[in-house]
């Protein structure tokens, strides 16, 4: 069963956002798998959000669901039963265009194969999300140059993928999934493919961007990594709960109960920001 561990609000380290609605809302998510004449159950009753400013590690081992709930988290698959609201938005509710929409503005990607485009410059890699949502080359370029410089990366903007070390190439992948600031960055084993030393440095990356407000979704199989997460929460067998290595004082919960059941009022601020936000984006894309 899915674990509840309530701490009152005060208890919770303050964060701006903790009295909005959670980023990420989860009730009652399941997604199935039939296989033959048998249903492989890959998430079985999901709880589960995030506020905004957190970071998150979701910590599992090999088959117990954590890239099934990645995909589902980040728009990239459906799931069967179940709510699922993001920024405030139904995801059942949205059409296709909408969902890419809401996808490319809020989560930031980030996989263990760094899933860089092999032909491309360090610079066109990350420059890639924002020519996608039309954004002017001149200042698309400014921007990409600001986040490979901002992930320590000056100098090699000009560099293939393949004369770069996997940490820095892990770097390009994170610049890129930063470049567009969106709302949540959804890492699945973003250290698999690295060294310990090289895991060490991409963790305090993330870390740091933490410590500046963003949201971060670390997923992985390794504990000694999910525990310099803020919060931990343990997936098994498709069912979420918390993890014994939360830090001391943080919240455990893996829904915020006290912030009521009914999200609604939260949700229509969170609409009529995100439809504000589309406005804006329409008119930086037009003009
Ligand atoms: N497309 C699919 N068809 C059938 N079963 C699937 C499919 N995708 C995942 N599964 C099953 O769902 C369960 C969860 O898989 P998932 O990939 O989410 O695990 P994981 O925690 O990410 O594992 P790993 O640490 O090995 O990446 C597994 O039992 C897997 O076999
Ligand atoms: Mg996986």
């Amino acid at each position: 069963m899915t674990e509840r561990t309530g701490t009152p609000a005060k208890e919770r380290p303050s964060s701006a956002a903790s009295v909005a609605s959670s980023t990420i809302r989860m009730e009652r998510l399941a997604k199935r798998y039939p296989m033959g004449d048998e249903v492989v159950h890959a998430l079985d009753g999901i709880d589960f959000c995030v506020d905004e400013g957190e970071f998150v590690a979701i910590v599992g081992l090999s088959g117990s669901g954590k890239t099934t709930l990645m995909n589902i988290i980040g728009l990239l698959d459906v799931p069967d039963d179940g709510t699922y609201t993001l920024d405030g938005q139904d995801v059942a509710l949205l059409a296709d265009n909408e969902l890419a929409d809401l996808r490319n503005r809020s989560i930031g990607f980030v996989f263990q194969s760094f899933n860089l485009l092999g032909s491309l410059t360090a610079l066109e890699n990350v420059k890639l999300p924002l020519t996608y949502r039309g954004t002017r080359p001149r200042e698309a370029d400014a921007t990409a140059r600001r986040y490979l410089a901002k992930v320590g990366l000056e100098g090699r903007e000009r560099h293939l993928p393949s004369q770069l070390s996997g940490g820095q190439q892990q770097r390009v992948a994170i610049a890129r999934a930063l470049v567009g600031e969106p709302r949540i960055i959804l890492a699945d084993e973003p250290t698999g493919a690295l060294d310990s030393h090289t895991s060490v440095e991409i963790m305090e990356l993330f870390k740091s961007l933490h410590r500046e407000g963003q949201t971060v979704i670390l997923i992985t199989h390794n504990p000694d990594l999910a525990e310099q997460a803020e919060r931990v929460v343990r997936i098994a067998d498709g069912r979420l709960g918390a993890s014994e290595h939360g830090h001391e004082g943080v919240r455990l919960a893996v829904c915020d109960t006290a912030g009521g059941n009914d999200a609604a009022p939260a949700t229509a601020v969170a609409r009529a920001a995100a439809e504000r936000e589309g406005e804006a984006h329409a008119t930086r894309a037009n003009g």
